[in-house]
Formats: structure tokens, C-alpha cells, sequence
């Protein structure tokens, strides 16, 4: 896209935002994100999701894992990026969310949280790093913190959640909370299946105030039916964002090589794909191969 175009694309975006001057940083240290009531907003914090969810505008949100997709998702506007423990699937080649571990997580989402200028960036506690007790997921919380850059973490889980997000929130850390289906609970909850069909969807509700109560400042819902997630959207003063929960949530979040194009095979019924990435890289390191064997690469502007 034209650099100028861009420019005004993320000026058009920005511009419905909050726009409350921010302080200088207190202690110093590299230029602090600077807005103005002029400015676009240069930085999402968690209070611009609530605001937007009050004016009704949408926020989306991915995935990512590494400097370049965090650096173009971030040039692309999207509001927040998640670390999410699903590099355990998409990164380091495990079939579930379970095996991967903190000191696996934190190196990623530092690469992230250095890679983006203005997008909130979530790190992911992953499987048994928190569940335990509240002073067990303050811990942990606190070394995506410290370790990784995070502006906040997130965790999986509805009211039985409520100490262990009371106590990070408590400790000065934000939490995004995650209910409906738990990618972590697949064992518990006997597969991937949608959670708060029929009379079950109180539980879906019961949840989502539950969280919000304990402080966290947005939800995720998995693959929860669209009306419900619908209903606690509109029950709810924080944002809620969806992923296969239908499109009345105040934002949405897909895994981005799912949305891309870079997994192969069935996807879930909640994704769209929006490239095909797979076929490029293919196509590329093809071409690659078929030059380097023929010895067409390097030619004489290779060459020093
Ligand atoms: O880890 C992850 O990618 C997630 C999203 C699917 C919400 O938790």
C-alpha cells in the first residue's frame, strides 16, 4: 500500500479514539508515546478498548509470535496482538495447547512487545502456570511482566478464575479473561465443542460477570453460540472479544496462520482465511530450490 495512504488509513482509524493527552513518562527513558487532542492515539492501553465498546466501535485482534508479523500486524492497525499459548501448536510443533511452557512463552512475547509501536500485546499464561492458587498466577503473571515486555496476560477460565484474577489485577497487572471453550480444559470439557448450548448458557453468562467482577478488563469467548455471546456482550461493561462466537462481540480474534493461510488441513468453522500464504512460501522456496540446483542463483549481482 502507498506509504501515504497507510498513513491516513491508521490517521482515520486512530482519530475516533480517546485522544487524552498521556503524561510523559514519569522516570525517564526512551520517548514516551506522546498524544495530544489533536493526535492520534499512539499507543492502545486498556481503558481505549472500553471506550471504543461505549461508542460502539469494533477492535480485532490476532495472534502473534515473532518481530516481523508483530511489526506488520501492528502497521496494520490491529489493536491488540496475542502471545498466545497456542505457539504450542503453531510454533513449536505440539498438537495441543498443553505441553508448552512459560520459559518457551516468554522469549516469543518479548519479541513481540519490542517488535510493536502501538498494539496492546497479551501474553498468554499457558496450562498449570496459574491454575494452582492466585500467589502461584501473580508469579508467573509477573514474569510475563518483567521478563517479556507484556502490557498485560491473559488466562483461561470463568468464576473459578475470580482469585487469581483479583490478585494480578490487585498487583497491578491487567488480565484478559478467556470462557466459553479453553483450549487448556480440552480434556476436561471432551474435546473441541461448543460451551453455553441450551441450558448451559447461564454458565456462559455466570462466567463473564464473574470475571469482570474480579477486575478483568476484557474477555475472549470460544465457541460459544452467537446469541449468547451476544447477550453477554450487551450485559457486560468490558469488552468482549469472540473467536467462533458470532459477530455481536466488540472484537475479534483469529490464530493468524489459520487467517492466512499458513495451516493446511480442516480448519475450524470460525475461521476465514484471508491469504494463502502456504502457497506463496511454497511456490517461493520452489523457485529458490530450482535456481540454486541449475545454478542461476547467485548470479553476477550476488556476487561480490
Ligand atoms: O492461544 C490463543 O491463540 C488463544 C486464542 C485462540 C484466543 O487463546
Amino acid at each position: 500500500m502507498d506509504p501515504l495512504l497507510r498513513a491516513a488509513s491508521h490517521q482515520k482509524r486512530s482519530s475516533t479514539m480517546s485522544n487524552a493527552p498521556e503524561e510523559a513518562a514519569p522516570y525517564g527513558g526512551p520517548a514516551a508515546p506522546a498524544a495530544s487532542a489533536s493526535a492520534p492515539i499512539k499507543r492502545i492501553r486498556t481503558h481505549h478498548l472500553r471506550e471504543m465498546k461505549q461508542r460502539g466501535e469494533r477492535f480485532s485482534m490476532l495472534t502473534s509470535y515473532d518481530q516481523y508479523t508483530a511489526q506488520i500486524f501492528d502497521e496494520a492497525g490491529i489493536e491488540i496482538l496475542l502471545v498466545g499459548d497456542s505457539a504450542s501448536n503453531n510454533v513449536f510443533g505440539n498438537t495441543t495447547s498443553l505441553p508448552v511452557t512459560v520459559d518457551e512463552l516468554l522469549p516469543l512475547t518479548r519479541a513481540v512487545s519490542r517488535s510493536v509501536s502501538r498494539a496492546l500485546v497479551v501474553g498468554d499464561l499457558p496450562f498449570g502456570s496459574y491454575q494452582a492458587s492466585p500467589e502461584q498466577g501473580y508469579l508467573t503473571a509477573a514474569r510475563f511482566m518483567k521478563e517479556a515486555e507484556a502490557h498485560c496476560v491473559k488466562l483461561e477460565g470463568g468464576a473459578e478464575m475470580a482469585p487469581q484474577i483479583e490478585r494480578m489485577t490487585r498487583g497491578g497487572i491487567p488480565v484478559m479473561a478467556h470462557i466459553g471453550f479453553t483450549p487448556q480444559s480440552e480434556h476436561t470439557l471432551g474435546g473441541y465443542r461448543v460451551q453455553g448450548r441450551g441450558a448451559t448458557a447461564d454458565r456462559i453468562l455466570r462466567d463473564a460477570e464473574a470475571v469482570q467482577e474480579a477486575g478483568a478488563f476484557a474477555v475472549v469467548m470460544e465457541m460459544v453460540p452467537g446469541d449468547v455471546a451476544a447477550e453477554v456482550t450487551a450485559k457486560l461493561e468490558i469488552p468482549t472479544i469472540g473467536i467462533g462466537a458470532g459477530n455481536q462481540c466488540d472484537g475479534q480474534v483469529l490464530v493468524w496462520q489459520d487467517a492466512f493461510g499458513l495451516r493446511t488441513g480442516r480448519l475450524p468453522r470460525f475461521v476465514k482465511q484471508y491469504a494463502d500464504l502456504r502457497t506463496t512460501l511454497l511456490d517461493a522456496a520452489r523457485a529458490y530450490d530450482t535456481e540454486v540446483k541449475s545454478g542461476a542463483f547467485p548470479a553476477e549481482e550476488h556476487t561480490f
